[in-house]
């Protein structure tokens, strides 16, 4: 008798641990649906603070949220959406480190059946990205053409500014967007000679600022001013975001003795909006993190509940095998006069921060 209880003790225990270990294989609880983020980095400002407040709103609603940073490294961005398909994602929400080299982790998402929110960079050249969340990027070139024309009065100029432009990352979609946005503003003016580029460089791809690196974007700016800049002002620097343009206000600092020009920028980096403060930078355009989270956990919703996911575009973000139906918030323009109301009233910053 004692025989057999031990034996049926021992049976429970066995059965118990066997229990544990396959457990330990699953999610903790099934019923709670996994979300992944897949971010290049954590060393650029904006995606550090984006990724962890969006996994805080997933967190609140309920999910569990991995999220994975790539340190800029596109077989480590791959590899990691490998394994939050491996922990058995349901979502699937990633900034890509180059938009067209997720190739194999994507065809691995589709074979998982696992759909991806492309968020704010789209990936390109697959067919597994099921929604876009993002700024309108070309509205942003727009803004900041837009800017440019109003400063001056271009209509009504009576002269000839000198312009340069430095656009962004050729493996970053939105980088053609920013940059057209802006030059379609501005053509008129470039056409009728009111606007003149003296370096020539005059395309996207003369332009354009490998990884959107402040330091490539800073050299490139040296040699236009010390081949066409040494006896004349260059008027307006057109820089798409905020980390070239940076690059372009350190060149004028080190070598440039003419009249400081209009630089444009974009996302409100806590450096370009000091620089702003102190008239070393004319604008940024601000894309409000709180907007872009609210339409990514928006859609998470949507489509793990089986809704019809809320989109506003479905013509312009074609990835290269299909267009992609997308969600884009609104940017706005901040310069010195109204940055610290716009960028302090939604808590973006502090006034000490602003200081
Ligand atoms: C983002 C910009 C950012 C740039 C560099 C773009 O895709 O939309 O906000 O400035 O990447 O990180």
């Amino acid at each position: 008798m004692k025989n057999r209880t031990l034996k049926t003790s021992c049976l429970i225990v066995m059965i118990m641990i066997l229990l544990s270990g396959l457990s330990g294989c699953k999610r903790k609880d099934p019923n709670v649906k996994v979300i992944g983020i897949s971010a290049p980095s954590n060393d650029i400002q904006r995606w550090a603070v984006e990724t962890v407040q969006m996994k805080e709103r997933l967190q609140e609603k309920g999910y569990e949220v991995i999220v994975q940073y790539a340190s800029s490294d596109i077989s480590m961005q791959i590899s990691q959406i490998e394994n939050l398909i491996a922990k058995d994602a349901d979502v699937l929400i990633v900034i890509p480190v180059e938009a067209a080299s997720l190739g194999e982790a994507m065809d691995m998402a589709i074979e998982h059946k696992i759909p991806v929110i492309s968020y704010d960079m789209l990936i390109t050249n697959t067919d597994a990205v099921s929604y876009y969340t993002t700024f309108d990027n070309y509205k942003v070139g727009s803004i900041q053409g837009q800017y440019v024309k109003e400063r001056l009065d271009l209509d009504r100029a009576g002269r000839t500014y000198n312009i340069e432009f430095t656009a962004g990352d050729p493996g970053d979609n939105n980088a053609g967007f920013f940059y057209n946005g802006a030059v379609d503003v501005l053509k008129p003016y470039l056409d009728s000679g009111v606007l003149r580029i003296q370096s020539g460089q005059d395309s996207f791809g003369k332009c354009a600022t490998p990884s959107w690196n402040t330091e490539k974007a800073q050299q490139r700016a040296e040699n236009i001013l010390a081949s066409y800049y040494n006896d004349q002002d260059v008027d307006i620097w057109l820089a798409s975001n905020d980390t070239t343009a940076l690059g372009v206000s350190s060149a004028l600092a080190i070598s440039y003795k003419g009249k400081y020009p209009i630089i444009t920028g974009q996302d409100c980096t806590l450096i370009n909006v000091r620089n702003i403060l102190d008239g070393k930078q004319a604008m940024s355009v601000f894309k409000d993190p709180a907007m872009l989270i609210d339409a990514t956990v928006k859609m998470v919703d949507e489509i793990i509940s089986g809704q019809p996911v809320t989109v506003n575009d479905t013509k312009t973000y074609f990835n290269g095998i299909k267009i992609v139906p997308s969600y884009l918030c609104e940017p706005i323009y901040v310069d010195k006069d109204n940055c610290i109301e716009i960028l302090t009233s939604c808590g973006f910053y502090t006034i000490d921060q602003l200081k």
